[in-house]
């Protein structure tokens, strides 16, 4: 009987001990902005799923203000972050933070953003970002039935924001599709701009997005069509929306996007967007969560990729997660039967 006692005493005190371990334990979490919807989501989960595991979070955001994001890690890290995650602003530009984490031997998780040109980078987690761009060029290429009809098609393009290193892997990813019908003359860009630095929306916003459209609009003054506009997520396909909207008045373009924003979804069951990609923020999220219990438990850490993603320092061993095709036909089961959104937020 007393060997019982001894025993159940002894699972007991494990048990406690294995949440008192989580419980004292404090994740530093730090979001770009909260003016796109995509990063409340992605902080709003963080914070629930560490929570449900009994995590103390610190979660930020930092209104896309670069030194505001530096000055919020510094504190986490100097509050007591054991592992800190951090969605970056601007990739370089957290350079001192994250020495100071080094010193302080904390680890660095690298969330759906890479962060450049730093040692102190232990992990990256994100989507195939490569292969968000050729879901996007794909579909412009079967949509318009390149490799058998006779063209020429007008093609004009929106990219991502120059300091988001994932901003070129999508643009990249698009193009290593698209640049053959461009060279055989299959594509044309009326406005000339097809290079990353001239088509590229700094800070990814819709507005700059849109006055970008509404000058390259001029050259379809003549009342000429587009055919298509590759646009490398929906904050920027909202603004090419927009411009369109306002100032064209030929068919409707074919127009990618990426992240399924409400708004976008909205436009894609109204025939205005052509399709996005679906990167379920709960997957991303579940996965740095599983990360950071590896870390803190000195296990070893889940990735699936060492091979890709070099930050001009060090290559960061990181985990992708899988990027899913979406239009009107498939979102009501991606995004409402998953529970992603209501049936209401999309009316
Ligand atoms: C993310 C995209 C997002 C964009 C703008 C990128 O880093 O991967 O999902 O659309 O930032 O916030």
């Amino acid at each position: 009987m007393k060997k019982f006692f001894a025993i159940l005493l002894c699972i007991m005190m494990a048990c406690m001990s294995m949440s008192a371990l989580a419980e004292g334990q404090k994740v530093g979490v730090s979001m770009p902005t909260k003016d796109l919807q995509r990063w409340n989501q992605d902080g709003e989960n963080m914070q629930k799923l560490l929570e449900e595991a009994g995590y103390e979070v610190d979660l930020q955001f930092a209104s896309n203000d670069v030194q505001q994001q530096l000055n919020q890690v510094t504190n986490m890290i100097n509050n007591g972050a054991q592992v800190v995650v951090i969605a970056a602003i601007e990739g370089s530009s957290l350079g001192s933070a994250l020495d100071l984490a080094k010193e302080k031997g904390i680890p660095v998780i690298a969330y759906d953003r890479l962060l450049m040109e730093s040692d102190a980078v232990s992990y990256y987690a994100t989507f195939d970002n490569y292969k968000v761009g050729t879901v996007q060029g794909t579909y412009i290429k079967e949509a318009l039935d390149l490799d058998n009809a006779a063209g020429p098609f007008a093609l004009e393009i929106t990219a991502g924001d120059p300091g988001d290193n994932n901003a070129l892997y999508f643009y990249q990813g698009a193009m290593d599709v698209l640049q053959p019908y461009l060279d055989a003359g299959k594509l044309t860009v009326k406005s000339g701009q097809i290079e990353f630095d001239k088509v590229a929306t700094p800070t990814w916003k819709t507005e700059v997005a849109q006055n970008r459209a509404t000058t390259v609009l001029a050259n379809y003054s003549d009342g000429s069509n587009i055919d298509a506009w590759l646009c490398s997520n929906d904050s920027t396909a909202l603004g090419v929306e927009n411009a369109l909207e306002d100032g064209y008045d030929g068919e409707w373009p074919i127009i990618t996007g990426q992240d399924c924003d409400i708004s976008n979804v909205k436009n894609m069951i109204a025939g205005k967007q052509s399709m996005s990609v679906f990167k379920d923020t709960r997957t991303l999220a579940a996965q740095v969560v599983k990360m950071v219990g590896q870390i803190l438990a000195g296990e070893t850490v889940d990735v699936n990729d060492t091979e890709t993603y070099n930050n001009g320092k060090i290559t960061v061993p990181s985990f992708l997660c899988e990027p899913v095709f979406a239009d009107v036909n498939n979102y009501a089961e991606l995004l409402i039967e998953s529970g992603y959104y209501t049936a209401d937020q999309l009316q």
